[in-house]
């Protein structure tokens, strides 16, 4: 298969830009033909951003699987679907051919049928980055369960609210995760989520670690013995749960400037098309390449580029269990050198890191497998471009610097692989079918380059967020309803003289770190749960290699131990509440916050102190008490 849609110099890409806003549901429809309904549409979009409503080929009926999976065996059945390298480079890979991977995902939908489940229900997932992940993903999406993953590095409390939120009546998890030479009771931590989710009946345990679990009779059973009795059954076929495009295929929960994280909704057909054309325009995939995403199927990275982009186009996935730095900071480049990956895609944090090993680790290791580089997740500073460009792409590799968010389920501003120009620290331009905006803070649309400002989208693509589960109020308010008839993004940009995007930041109260999202008021809210915490504030400050550390100011007045054991105290509840990725790196004890004199907390002049910039800090006189700001200053960490 190689794709008609694939865009090949910059003049294609401008025409496919014009075609695709001058007539946006003929440029869909055209590329939407290339894949599998069952029924074809009756109308390719109907859309408003005020309820706001958003319907990609409405009327059509298809099952992704069946995109990403059957229609690839006739020719393409003994190919690498998957390519999985284990944490331990000493444990023996694995590679699922698409006819291995079909049949295996055939197999565990019926274990969940057996297991009373049926189109609609939702499905917990809480497993290591291993090979039965993604079945187990794939299985949910094939008899139309509506999956909500959520990465093991969150904790019970975190797995539990997502569980209310979603009514999950099943969880698929392991005993363990191995992560570098740690390893995580992914049972334990769901065993004590689950105290507080009533709804979960049943509970698949995979055998990864051996590590001891507790399994509650009537409610847990074993991967393993439940595909046996597949097995027994003669390992029937497992046809697939036809479904309309609107219809949910995943939630998955992410963190906003508000309140608990919330559920993004995505839906079968648009997203399908979306992420596979990203995917095969961005990279510019070959068929045969080998594509390797760092990240964990936990997040969107993983679902739209390890799983339904790069397997609905047929291509070969590399997925990876362990960390970058284990057993040292070559893995990367082992597993480049080892598998002769044509394609990289990893984080701005992973190469900052490395980076900080120094060359020792890249030296003697073949990369010249390489073909395109790419990043994701936060702005790529010039300095790691560059190390990247050199050091790993040998100054030959295009690097696609690619922006998207969780709630636009693929990539929305890149550069194509070696198609259209790249640029050091800038996204460049938007994809074709995306049009972008800048505003300023009345709403009005900026003209003109040159210039930054909040950044809109104007008109649906087809993997835009639909709703946000259970609360269709809460995605109106978070994304529609800051700028009339405007997708709000959260970040802000600069647009050059060339029309080539930067994206400068979250404008919002949400902190990247490490490329994770998580919101300060989150944090806060966790931190507040530790005894004798009154107050506290939470900010982001500039950090060498997680790109943003979380400052955490503290109003503490309970039993006074030392400082030390206090702040330690307090990063244990942040990991108990919401997970390791959430520990404060740095927490001053104060005796008051900088409020108004209606109460709300002057973040900006904590984030400039955290910053360490004690000038401009604005009017402080208009504070409730101007006398806490030298206090806080004179503390800072
Ligand atoms: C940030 C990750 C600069 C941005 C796919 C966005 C980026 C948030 C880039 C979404 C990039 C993502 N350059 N910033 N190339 N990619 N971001 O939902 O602030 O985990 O709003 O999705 O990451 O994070 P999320």
């Amino acid at each position: 298969m190689s794709y008609p849609y694939q865009i090949r110099s910059l003049e294609e890409y401008r025409s496919a830009y014009q075609a695709s806003v001058k007539d946006p549901e003929g440029f869909w429809a055209g590329i939407a033909a290339n894949f599998q309904w069952r029924r074809p549409w009756d109308k390719v979009l109907e859309w408003n951003f005020t309820e706001p409503q958003v319907r990609w080929f409405s009327g059509a009926q298809l099952n992704i699987t069946e995109n990403c999976l059957d229609r690839h065996l006739a020719e393409k059945g003994d190919q690498p679907a998957i390519i999985w390298e284990p944490n331990d480079p000493e444990e023996h890979y694995r590679i699922l051919s698409y006819k291995e991977l079909h049949s295996k995902v055939c197999q565990f939908a019926n274990v969940l049928k057996n297991n009373g489940l049926k189109k609609g229900d939702r499905v917990c997932i809480y497993m290591p980055m291993v090979p039965e992940l993604a079945i187990a993903v794939l299985a949910c999406a094939r008899i139309g369960v509506i999956h909500s993953v959520v990465f093991g590095g969150f904790s019970a409390q975190s797995i539990a609210d997502r569980i209310q939120d979603a009514q999950c009546s099943l969880v698929i998890t392991s005993d363990g995760a191995n992560r570098g030479n740690k390893q995580i009771p992914l049972k334990s931590v769901i065993d004590d989520a689950l105290v507080q989710c009533p709804s979960v009946k049943r509970v698949i345990v995979l055998t990864r670690t051996r590590v001891p679990v507790s399994m509650i009779k009537g409610r847990d059973v074993w991967w393993e013995d439940e595909v046996r009795k597949v097995e027994t059954q003669g390992n029937p076929p497992c046809p697939v749960e036809v479904m309309d495009a609107e219809d949910l295929l995943f939630i998955l929960y992410t963190s906003g400037s508000t309140g608990k994280p919330k559920g993004v909704v995505h839906t079968c057909g648009g997203y399908m098309v979306f992420t596979n054309y990203s995917f095969v325009n961005v990279f510019q995939y070959k068929p045969g390449e080998i594509f390797f995403c760092t990240a964990d199927i936990g997040w969107i990275t993983g679902h739209s580029y390890i799983v339904y982009g790069p397997l609905s186009a047929g291509a070969t996935s590399l997925m990876f269990e362990g960390i970058p730095t284990y057993p040292d900071a070559g893995r990367f480049w082992d597993i480049v050198d080892k598998y002769k990956v044509n394609i990289l895609y990893t984080a701005p944090t992973a190469i900052r890191s490395l980076m900080g090993f120094g060359l020792d680790f890249v030296k003697n290791k073949d990369l010249s497998s390489l073909r395109v580089l790419g990043t994701v997740g936060e702005p790529i500073n010039e300095e790691a471009w560059h190390w990247y460009h050199d050091n790993i792409g040998k100054g030959h590799c295009p690097i696609v610097d690619t922006w998207w968010q969780t709630e636009t389920g693929g990539i929305l501003i890149s550069n194509l692989a070696g198609v259209t120009p790249e640029k050091p620290a800038h996204a460049t331009l938007p994809l074709p079918g995306v049009q972008p905006v800048l505003v300023d803070e009345k709403g009005e649309e900026l003209q003109g380059n040159n210039i930054s400002g909040n950044l809109c989208i104007k008109f649906p693509w087809p993997s835009i967020i639909r709703t946000t589960y259970g609360d269709h109020e809460r995605c109106r308010q978070t994304y529609f309803a800051t700028y009339p008839n405007l997708y709000f993004t959260g970040d802000g940009a600069l647009r050059d003289a060339d029309g080539n995007y930067r994206i400068t930041g979250r404008v919002d109260d949400v902190l990247n770190v490490s490329g994770h999202r998580i919101g300060t008021a989150e944090v806060e809210n966790a931190i507040n749960m530790h005894t004798g915490v009154v107050e506290s504030a939470v900010v982001g400050y500039p950090h060498d290699i997680k790109g943003q550390g979380i400052y955490a100011y503290v109003i503490f007045n309970g039993t006074k131990t030392d400082d030390e054991s206090i702040r330690k105290d307090i990063v244990q509840t942040v990991a108990r509440i919401i997970g390791p990725i959430a520990k404060p790196d740095k927490i001053q004890l104060v005796s008051g916050l900088p409020k108004t004199r209606s109460g709300k907390i002057m973040r900006r002049i904590l984030r400039k102190i955290a910053e360490g910039e004690f000038q401009n800090l604005g009017d402080t006189t208009t504070l409730l008490d101007p006398a806490v700001v030298e206090e806080i200053k004179g503390g800072r960490l």
